[in-house]
């Protein structure tokens, strides 16, 4: 994949900053006030505008790679039925039907041409409506065509199924909402990619602790201090501000070893890795090789669930190939697993009065762009 201008001023700050032995900050510290995890109102209204009004990655293409392939899926808090059409488009309905409410479908995943509803079997078809139903001479005078399937928004893009959460009654510019994500994520042919790995875990922390995980690399050493921590430079990072989206690029120790190359032959995806946040709690991680993609959900003040894709340029053709992404899966997990143990650690101690803010170092860029968006959501200074 060819390094792009954005990744070469990448790769020109990050020599910079190491030759000055420093990193990039931002002006201050900031006091995050506790209440900002912890006030049952506030999540609520996370709820409701963050995890209902924004795009959230819930599948990938190869979920539905062709005509009449369904996914349903239950973590967003919203029962959801995800379809490909016969003209080869994805769409998305809440997973209740317009009779009297039943679930439609009852499969994790398949292919159908219609969807039953096991109540009283009315009918749908793959654009959601309404085909049929027993005895209809008892509901001659219904409108049909306002009993179909409730359609919610929902796109592939860069190889991933993106849905938001909530009936819209406009539309939802996706394309201009990840526009500056844009040449990035389009450049990792994510959706010529395969899952290697899938897995969804329910975690006893906030999902603002998962999603702040992923949002600085100064826990590295300590945190990670027997596994991630040699693989990059030490709290030495580049945080692009593409409000609300961040790009996060940390340099593999190897990096450095650029400033002996010609800028033409400067191999970006080689020599870094990057956590590419897209708001509200999306997550596209770009190792040197393979790509991981997460979702946090909440699914109470001090609960969520963490859903994440392993994502590969093509299925192992042999063992050795199949043992090698086993490895790099097994330490991922390993990695997660020890920022989960601290995140569910924090959760515990966090109504114990301890702290009534949390200290975000100028160096912890990523948490300070987080919080700031996620004010400004709530406030309404940022829709789609
Ligand atoms: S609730 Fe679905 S057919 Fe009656
Ligand atoms: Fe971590």
């Amino acid at each position: 994949m060819a390094t792009t201008d954005e990744e070469r001023d990448i790769i020109r700050q990050i020599l910079d900053l190491t030759e000055r032995n420093t990193t990039q900050q931002l002006d201050g510290v900031m006091a995050n006030p506790v209440t900002n995890y912890t006030d049952p109102a506030r999540f609520e209204r996370e709820v409701a505008v963050l995890f209902r009004q924004f795009p959230l990655v819930i599948a990938h293409a190869s979920d539905l790679a062709s005509a009449g392939d369904f996914i349903t899926h239950d973590e967003t808090g919203v029962p959801m039925l995800v379809t490909r059409t016969g003209e080869g488009s994805v769409k998305a309905y809440l997973n209740v039907c317009r009779h009297r409410g039943a679930r439609v479908e009852g499969e994790a995943c398949g292919n159908s041409r219609r969807f039953t509803c096991p109540y009283h079997a009315w009918n749908y078809d793959l654009d959601g409506t309404l085909v049929g139903m027993p005895q209809p001479f008892g509901f001659e005078s219904i409108d049909r065509s306002a009993h179909s399937l409730v359609e919610l928004p929902a796109f592939e893009r860069f190889g991933l199924i993106w849905v938001v959460p909530s009936r819209q009654d406009r539309d939802i510019d996706l394309a201009g909402w990840v526009a500056p994500l844009e040449e990035h994520l389009d450049g990792l042919d994510l959706g010529d990619h395969v899952i290697f790995r899938r897995w969804s875990l329910e975690k006893q922390m906030s999902w603002r602790f998962v999603v702040e995980a992923f949002q600085e690399c100064y826990h590295f050493c300590s945190a990670h201090r027997d596994t991630a921590c040699s693989n990059y430079l030490d709290n030495q990072s580049l945080f692009l501000h593409h409000g609300p989206h961040v790009r996060h690029a940390v340099p593999l120790p190897q990096a450095i070893e650029l400033r002996d190359q010609p800028e033409e032959q400067w191999d970006f995806r080689g020599n870094f890795m990057t956590q590419n946040y897209v708001f509200p709690a999306n997550f596209v991680q770009v190792m040197t090789d393979h790509v991981y993609v997460h979702t946090v959900l909440p699914t109470g003040p001090g609960t969520s669930i963490f859903q994440c894709m392993m994502l590969i340029p093509e299925t192992p053709a042999t063992e050795k190939a199949e043992r090698y992404w086993q490895k790099n899966y097994d330490v991922i997990r390993t990695v997660f697993d020890e920022d989960f143990a601290i995140g569910e650690g924090i959760q515990q101690g966090l109504g114990t009065g301890a702290n009534d803010h949390f200290v975000f170092g100028t160096y912890e860029c990523g948490l300070h762009h987080g919080q700031r968006a996620i004010d400004d959501a709530l406030a309404g200074r940022i829709s789609l």
